[in-house]
């Protein structure tokens, strides 16, 4: 049959549906290039907010009314739980974030109405990849998350930590390698915690060592040149992750550090198991290495209680911070959750006005940040065409920061090669420069 998978939410989703979608292939069912001609259509949910699980919920919805066998997976549906008929009446199935492997199963069975919430994960759906052709690649190294922080939902719907075998991930890495694939992202919730909940060595390898041994083993891999991880907590930039960035230069120098809030009250409140002051300290440590090292985050507006002077000192933590890059969001209680309880006491009109001040932050130090590094040259890894200017190439640096140049079609760099660019100007959220 022909399918399409549709995601919203974090790049754990966007793994998961490019596994997904080799294992319908593998077995037998071909990938749709559009909607209309799909037959299947599945929708990989995110419910880390309440708007982004009615995104997908919406999205199914018209899929159902199309007429269309329609599925869902991901968060939302363990959230929901048997819930998800009363929602989405007609939905044909749904399963939960570890149980996506047995989509091709249930629809050969062809029993509809069904409901997958086992948090056994399907062997094969953590290594199978879609990654044809590409040049950068998703791998999961940490399932679940442990943490408790009073807002998030993600520990309820993506179940409890558990560190992926290290020699399996290395074993995929290769294979990625050996196609072609120059670039990894590693994922997890709390990718620094890898081999704190079980041994992924297999050797006795120590928790603190677990993943900055990782890091230089796949470092180590031919052919790949660029390590990514994401996301990372304060407490996890130690002194063995700090010798990982000084030996291998293929672990890029960018960590997505989610902070949440400046306020020592607030955080205490969230749970985060770091101080503003700790936090400082962790990037100060990073900077310290290297004054370019990249640093982006996600913040909190409007969580119950936040005043106007929790607020502030968000705003100069970022800036203290030096904060090159900023996801913003809206609070939305989330059933289930601690802060659930609390009443959700910051206006909407509020929480829009604070979320406005922070991007408006964000333009203003994104270009004061940028503007410092034009005249220094970036290794760019190329991606292709820019989306606005066809006659430009667009690829990221080490940081993670999007660089366009003039390339003319003739001997211009091929998608997935290095270019040396020399930065000539630089905008809030791009830099833009010359091939040297
Ligand atoms: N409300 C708003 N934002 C949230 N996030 C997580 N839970 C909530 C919530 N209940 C944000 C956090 C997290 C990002 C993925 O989503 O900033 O880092
Ligand atoms: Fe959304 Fe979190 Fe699930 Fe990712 S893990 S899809 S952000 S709820």
């Amino acid at each position: 049959m022909k399918f399409i998978v549709h995601t919203y939410g974090c790049q754990m989703n966007v793994r998961d549906s490019e596994a997904l979608e080799a294992l319908m292939v593998a077995a037998g069912h071909e990938k749709a290039s559009c909607e209309e001609e799909a037959q299947v259509v599945i929708i990989n949910s995110c419910t880390v907010r309440q708007k982004a699980e009615e995104k997908a919920i919406g999205k199914a919805g018209n899929m159902i009314a199309a007429k269309k066998t329609t599925g869902m997976m991901g968060c939302a549906v363990k959230r929901l739980g048997a819930d998800i008929f009363k929602r989405l009446p007609g939905i044909d199935f749904a399963v939960a974030p570890r149980s996506f492997g047995l989509i091709p199963k249930i629809l050969s069975d062809g029993v509809f109405p069904r409901l997958e919430l086992g948090d056994d994960l399907e062997p094969g759906s953590l290594s199978a990849h879609a990654a044809e052709g590409a040049f950068s690649a998703f791998v999961t190294v940490l399932l679940g998350c442990d943490n408790r922080c009073s807002y998030c939902i993600v520990p309820d719907v993506r179940g409890h930590e558990w560190s992926r075998p290290a020699r399996e991930v290395l074993a995929e890495v290769k294979s990625l390698a050996a196609g072609g694939v120059k670039e990894v992202t590693l994922l997890g919730q709390s990718v620094l915690r890898y081999g704190f909940r079980n041994d992924p060595w297999k050797d006795g390898t120590g928790a603190r060592t677990a993943f900055p041994r990782l890091l230089r083993e796949i470092s180590a891999v031919d052919g790949i040149e660029r390590v990514r991880f994401t996301s990372s907590h304060p407490r996890g930039i130690t002194e063995e992750m700090l010798a990982v960035w000084r030996d291998c230069p293929q672990v890029c120098r960018h960590v997505h550090l989610p902070v949440q809030s400046g306020s020592d009250r607030v955080l205490r409140e969230m749970g985060r198991g770091y101080t503003r002051a700790e936090y400082l300290d962790a990037v100060g440590r990073l900077r310290a290495m290297d004054g370019g090292f990249a640093v982006t985050t996600d913040v909190i507006v409007g969580y119950p209680g936040e005043t106007e002077a929790d607020f502030e000192e968000t705003r100069t933590l970022l800036d203290e911070a030096g904060i090159d890059n900023s996801f913003i969001f809206k609070y939305s209680p989330r059933p289930g959750t601690r802060s659930a309880a609390l009443p959700d006491s910051v206006p909407k009109e509020e929480k829009e006005r604070r979320n406005q001040t922070l991007l408006d932050d964000q333009e203003r130090r994104g270009l004061e940040r940028n503007s410092a590094l034009v005249g220094t040259v970036r290794e760019v890894l190329v991606e292709g065409p820019s989306k606005r200017n066809p006659a430009r190439l667009s690829g990221r640096d080490g940081g993670g920061r999007i660089v366009v140049w003039d390339a003319p079609a003739e001997n211009a760099p091929k998608p997935g090669t290095m270019a040396m660019i020399r930065i000539t100007h630089a905008h809030a959220q791009i830099l833009k420069g010359e091939k040297i």
